[in-house]
């Protein structure tokens, strides 16, 4: 899929797929699998606030909950100029590829292209557990 309709499922995820009654802050997210695939979400908040959902662990967990395992890239769209996925998120997006591209955008035109290495270097994933010591 081209990088510009990636972007626009993920801003569509904004404005369309999220539930923050809390912060309002809105955030929208759209991923490739490596099969062309394609998943969006927002976030989603919860009253406790610790059980919040963002955008990018929405959008992957449905990839993941339809069978997929391996991520191309993800697009990441916010209520500010360029939203970067938070730590938490830069480590489940590890847990399905080492080195996937992450395009963060602030409009269709408007958009830097990252790698998972960029935002999360020297990162731990499910290779360390299977490795020799
Ligand atoms: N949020 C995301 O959905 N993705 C990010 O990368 C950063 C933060 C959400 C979580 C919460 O619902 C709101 O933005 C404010 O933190």
């Amino acid at each position: 899929m081209k990088i510009e309709e990636l972007i626009e499922r993920a801003l569509y995820a904004r404005d369309n797929m999220t539930y923050t009654p809390y912060s309002k802050y809105k955030v929208g997210a759209c991923v490739e699998m490596e099969d062309g695939s394609v998943y969006s979400g927002g976030n989603i908040e919860i009253a406790s606030y610790s059980p919040t959902n963002c955008a990018e662990r929405t959008a992957i967990f449905k990839a993941v909950s339809e069978g997929k395992r391996k991520i191309k890239r993800i697009a990441v769209v916010g209520d500010s100029f360029y939203t970067f996925p938070c730590g938490v998120c830069r480590q489940v997006i590890r847990e399905f590829s080492k080195n996937p591209e992450i395009i963060i955008a602030n409009t269709k035109e408007d958009y830097k292209i990252y790698t998972l290495e960029d935002l999360l270097p020297h990162s731990f994933g499910p290779e360390d557990l299977e490795g020799e010591k």
